[in-house]
């Protein structure tokens, strides 16, 4: 699937995204865990140190959020951490999308 392709490339530098796999796999990720991310509510990973901003921003992670947040991160909930993942087309971001809510715990 493409999306998961994209997303094992672009995603696993600072996220677990699936669990038990080992893409990526990297001692200090710098975001949380976004296993079974989606319908999840936001900023609910345990120990991990989120932004105010992000914590604060409430309610689950929808399709419409998602795509937004991974567009523009900071415009999507200013304040937050996450940088903008550079050369993502909107395409590619329908199926990373499309990727994360297949994957579950
Ligand atoms: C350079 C590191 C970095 C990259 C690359 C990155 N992220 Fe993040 N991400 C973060 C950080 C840091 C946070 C926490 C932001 C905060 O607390 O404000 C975050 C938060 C998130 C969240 C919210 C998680 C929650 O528990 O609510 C999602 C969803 C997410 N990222 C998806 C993605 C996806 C999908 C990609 C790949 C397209 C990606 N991120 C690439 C650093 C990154």
């Amino acid at each position: 699937m493409r999306g998961r392709e994209l997303a094992t490339t672009r995603c696993v530098k600072c996220h677990v995204v699936e669990s038990g796999s080992d893409a990526g796999a990297s001692s200090d990720y710098s975001g949380p865990p976004i296993v079974a991310i989606f319908g999840r509510p936001v900023a609910a990973a345990d120990g991990f140190a989120y932004s105010r901003a992000l914590s604060a921003f409430g309610g689950e992670w929808t399709e419409d959020r998602l795509f937004a947040w991974i567009l523009h991160p900071m415009l999507t909930v200013p304040g937050a951490l996450m940088p903008e993942v550079k050369s993502l087309a909107e395409g590619d971001i329908a199926d990373i999308v499309a990727y994360l809510k297949t994957v579950a715990d």
